[in-house]
Protein backbone atom coordinates (compact mmCIF):
# COMPACT_ATOMS: atom_id res chain seq x y z
CA UNK A 1 0.00 0.00 0.00
CA UNK A 2 1.15 3.49 -0.98
CA UNK A 3 2.67 5.26 1.90
CA UNK A 4 2.01 9.13 2.37
CA UNK A 5 4.25 11.89 4.19
CA UNK A 6 2.82 13.08 7.25
CA UNK A 7 3.52 15.70 9.40
CA UNK A 8 5.15 13.08 12.62
CA UNK A 9 8.23 12.84 9.93
CA UNK A 10 8.69 16.65 10.23
CA UNK A 11 12.84 17.44 10.85
CA UNK A 12 12.27 20.87 10.57
CA UNK A 13 15.03 20.87 7.70
CA UNK A 14 13.08 22.28 4.50
CA UNK A 15 15.91 20.07 2.13
CA UNK A 16 15.41 17.12 4.31
CA UNK A 17 11.73 17.54 4.23
CA UNK A 18 11.54 18.12 1.02
CA UNK A 19 14.05 14.73 -0.07
CA UNK A 20 11.62 12.75 2.44
CA UNK A 21 8.70 13.29 0.29
CA UNK A 22 10.65 12.97 -2.78
CA UNK A 23 11.57 9.36 -1.53
CA UNK A 24 8.16 8.28 -0.60
CA UNK A 25 7.03 9.46 -3.84
CA UNK A 26 10.01 7.12 -5.25
CA UNK A 27 8.55 4.69 -3.02
CA UNK A 28 5.38 4.72 -4.51
CA UNK A 29 6.51 4.66 -7.90
CA UNK A 30 8.21 1.71 -7.46
CA UNK A 31 5.22 -0.29 -6.17
CA UNK A 32 3.14 1.24 -8.87
CA UNK A 33 5.65 -0.26 -11.49
CA UNK A 34 5.91 -3.82 -9.76
CA UNK A 35 2.16 -4.13 -10.41
CA UNK A 36 1.42 -2.02 -13.35
CA UNK A 37 4.30 -1.67 -15.90
CA UNK A 38 7.15 -4.12 -17.74
CA UNK A 39 10.27 -5.27 -15.87
CA UNK A 40 12.28 -1.56 -18.10
CA UNK A 41 9.44 0.54 -15.94
CA UNK A 42 10.48 -1.68 -12.77
CA UNK A 43 13.94 -1.63 -12.84
CA UNK A 44 14.39 2.20 -14.09
CA UNK A 45 11.77 3.16 -11.16
CA UNK A 46 14.58 0.58 -8.75
CA UNK A 47 17.23 2.85 -10.10
CA UNK A 48 15.75 5.83 -9.59
CA UNK A 49 15.00 5.24 -5.48
CA UNK A 50 17.95 3.50 -5.08
CA UNK A 51 20.26 6.70 -6.21
CA UNK A 52 18.05 8.92 -4.96
CA UNK A 53 18.68 7.64 -1.43
CA UNK A 54 22.29 7.37 -1.47
CA UNK A 55 22.14 10.85 -2.85
CA UNK A 56 19.71 11.89 0.03
CA UNK A 57 22.06 10.31 2.63
CA UNK A 58 24.89 12.85 1.57
CA UNK A 59 22.73 16.11 2.10
CA UNK A 60 21.30 15.22 5.31
CA UNK A 61 24.51 13.98 6.81
CA UNK A 62 26.27 17.34 5.58
CA UNK A 63 22.70 18.75 7.38
CA UNK A 64 23.60 17.32 10.38
CA UNK A 65 27.44 18.53 10.27
CA UNK A 66 26.27 21.91 9.83
CA UNK A 67 23.90 21.80 12.90
CA UNK A 68 26.49 20.13 14.76
CA UNK A 69 23.82 17.35 15.52
CA UNK A 70 25.69 15.36 18.50
CA UNK A 71 24.81 11.88 16.79
CA UNK A 72 25.70 12.64 13.86
CA UNK A 73 28.72 9.84 13.66
CA UNK A 74 26.10 7.04 15.19
CA UNK A 75 23.34 8.26 12.64
CA UNK A 76 26.07 8.10 9.21
CA UNK A 77 26.87 4.58 10.30
CA UNK A 78 22.88 3.95 9.88
CA UNK A 79 22.98 5.40 6.52
CA UNK A 80 26.57 3.16 6.26
CA UNK A 81 24.74 0.22 6.59
CA UNK A 82 21.68 0.94 4.39
CA UNK A 83 24.13 1.83 1.87
CA UNK A 84 25.66 -1.54 1.90
CA UNK A 85 23.04 -3.39 1.47
CA UNK A 86 21.07 -1.72 -1.24
CA UNK A 87 24.52 -1.62 -3.75
CA UNK A 88 24.53 -5.26 -2.77
CA UNK A 89 20.38 -6.11 -3.61
CA UNK A 90 21.12 -3.81 -6.70
CA UNK A 91 23.68 -5.91 -7.70
CA UNK A 92 21.77 -9.11 -7.17
CA UNK A 93 18.61 -7.43 -9.02
CA UNK A 94 20.78 -6.74 -12.27
CA UNK A 95 21.93 -10.56 -12.54
CA UNK A 96 18.54 -11.76 -12.11
CA UNK A 97 17.67 -12.79 -15.58
CA UNK A 98 14.30 -14.42 -14.90
CA UNK A 99 11.78 -12.33 -14.98
CA UNK A 100 9.54 -13.78 -12.38
CA UNK A 101 12.46 -13.92 -10.06
CA UNK A 102 13.42 -10.24 -10.64
CA UNK A 103 9.87 -9.11 -9.79
CA UNK A 104 9.68 -11.45 -6.89
CA UNK A 105 13.08 -9.04 -5.94
CA UNK A 106 12.03 -5.76 -6.74
CA UNK A 107 9.17 -6.46 -4.57
CA UNK A 108 11.42 -7.41 -1.73
CA UNK A 109 13.34 -4.47 -2.40
CA UNK A 110 10.16 -2.01 -2.24
CA UNK A 111 8.70 -3.73 1.03
CA UNK A 112 12.26 -3.69 3.31
CA UNK A 113 13.57 -0.26 2.08
CA UNK A 114 9.55 1.23 2.74
CA UNK A 115 9.57 -0.05 5.90
CA UNK A 116 13.27 1.05 6.55
CA UNK A 117 12.88 4.26 5.12
CA UNK A 118 9.31 5.25 7.32
CA UNK A 119 11.28 4.06 10.20
CA UNK A 120 14.55 5.75 10.18
CA UNK A 121 13.05 9.17 9.12
CA UNK A 122 10.00 8.39 12.01
CA UNK A 123 12.58 7.54 14.63
CA UNK A 124 15.95 9.18 14.12
CA UNK A 125 15.90 11.83 11.29
CA UNK A 126 13.35 13.58 13.57
CA UNK A 127 15.80 13.85 16.17
CA UNK A 128 17.13 17.08 14.96
CA UNK A 129 14.41 19.02 14.95
CA UNK A 130 15.24 20.33 18.20
CA UNK A 131 18.28 21.81 17.11
CA UNK A 132 16.26 23.67 13.80
CA UNK A 133 14.01 24.91 16.44
CA UNK A 134 16.17 26.59 17.95
CA UNK A 135 17.16 28.59 14.90
FE1 LIG B 1 18.87 9.58 8.01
Amino acid sequence: MAVQWRGAMTTGSPVLDNDHQILIGLLNEVENAIDNHSMTVIGSALEDLLQYTVDHFEREELIQAQLHYSDAKTHKKLHDDLRNQVIHLNESFKALTDKVQKKELAGEIHTFLNAWLVNHIMQEDIKIRPLLNKR
